[in-house]
């Protein structure tokens, strides 16, 4: 039978750092509540377009595997902060990369993008259709944030990490999952006038707001990820005890006690990034699973959970084996250019650009956008 063992992880985090008291410079919030309520402190704030980190990680990722671009023949995108609908943003990534021998799809499904791009690569691994693939999860949320909102403004930062998994033959890597959806609550978590790039000039305000009722998500939250969890454990034949480390979709910190009592699993058995990276939508648990490995938290052939929930509202839960190589084969030199503002200058400009609603979001390059051209000429 064939698997897909993860044989290549990378991260790329933007430097630029959003404290609690940055946020309380123009919202009426403060630290303590945003800590107790949340379990945040900081999260960043990229200086540049989503397949920009997506880019770094990827080349990580990819020493990390011992491969070039050109042997992957798929790119799995998972993220909700596309810029353009059409063309996807895959190609771009495959573009940037060089990665000519892929196939390049995107996947939203708000938070959980990640996981379900995980998912379709790897059953396309298992059944033959394609031999190596390298997945993404990616967010750059800032953009599109409603800065005046304090119930979501505090929540959220930007991120990406990548995976490569390759075939192999021996029982490794995602063995069981549960996927699903409460589309009933598809309406308490909906953000107008995301995720589209008018002019090439970045993204033109308008209307965007996000409708977002926090204590309903909550309870969902919860509820989902115990379930989706409970259902995985009986599908893989492990009991909770055998887990080694749940790399849970990191929301709020309230959320991940709950539901790792729920399942009856210890917090020292979690790995937890939420106080200095916030709610990275997809690339939560992409980019906790590695710092897990930089960190020595994952051993070889260690058996992981990985709970998530997004708008939708988009539930799962993976139970992943991993192999016996927990370092990499080789590191990529490749970093981000130097960010030249602080994350509260960036916000700040943001917000500007959101009080003009004529205007777009300030300085960001879309350097993988092969045609240039303006809005309108042939
Ligand atoms: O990945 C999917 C994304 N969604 C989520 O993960 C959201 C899940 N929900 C949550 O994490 C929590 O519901 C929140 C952190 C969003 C909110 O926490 P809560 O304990 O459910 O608070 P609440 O919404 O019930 O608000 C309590 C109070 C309200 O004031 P009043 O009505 O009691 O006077 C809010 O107006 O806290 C107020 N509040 C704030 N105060 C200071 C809301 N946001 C803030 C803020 N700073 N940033």
């Amino acid at each position: 039978m064939t698997y897909a063992a993860i044989t290549g992880w990378g991260k790329c985090m933007p430097p630029a750092v959003l404290t609690n008291a940055d946020l309380a410079t123009f919202l009426e919030t403060d630290d303590e509540w945003i800590t107790s309520r949340t379990g945040m402190k900081e999260r960043r704030v990229s200086h540049v377009h989503g397949v920009e980190m997506a880019y770094v990680a990827s080349m990580h990722a990819l020493a990390c595997a011992g491969l070039n671009a050109s042997d992957i023949d798929l790119i799995v995108y998972g993220s909700c902060s596309n810029d353009e609908t059409v063309p996807n943003t895959a190609s771009g990534l495959q573009y940037k990369l060089g990665a000519s021998n892929a196939a390049s799809m995107d996947v939203n499904t708000a938070c959980t993008s990640f996981l379900y791009a995980y998912s379709t690569a790897n059953a396309m691994i298992r059944t033959g259709v394609v031999k190596r693939a390298l997945i993404v999860g990616v967010e750059l949320v800032s953009r599109y944030m409603d800065w005046n909102n304090r119930g979501v403004a505090v929540l959220f930062g930007d991120g990406c990490a990548a995976i490569v998994i390759e075939a192999t033959e021996e029982k490794t890597g995602l063995l069981a999952e549960t996927l699903g959806c409460f589309s009933d609550a598809r309406g308490i978590l909906r953000i107008s006038g995301y995720g589209a790039t008018y002019a090439n000039q970045g993204v033109v305000f308008g209307d965007m707001g996000w409708v977002f009722d926090g204590p309903q998500i909550f309870k969902k939250a919860v509820q989902g990820m115990t379930e989706a969890s409970a259902k995985t454990l009986i599908k893989a034949g492990v009991t909770a005890d055998q887990i080694d480390l749940v790399v849970p979709h990191q929301a709020n910190s309230r959320i991940i006690e709950s539901v790792a009592k729920y399942a009856g699993l210890p917090m020292s058995k979690v790995h937890l990034t939420v106080s200095k990276y916030g709610n990275m939508s997809a690339a939560t648990v992409p980019v906790a699973l590695v710092e897990a490995l930089e960190e020595g938290k994952i051993g070889p052939r260690a058996k992981l959970l990985m709970p998530a929930f997004g708008a939708g509202l988009t539930l799962c839960s993976h139970y992943v084996e991993w192999g016996d190589r927990i370092t990499p084969k080789d590191v990529s030199n490749v970093s981000l250019p130097p960010c030249e503002k602080t994350a509260l200058e960036m916000v700040n400009e943001i917000r500007a650009a959101k009080l003009d609603s004529s205007r777009s979001t300030p300085g960001i390059e879309a350097s993988y956008v092969v045609d240039q051209r303006p809005f309108g000429t042939q």
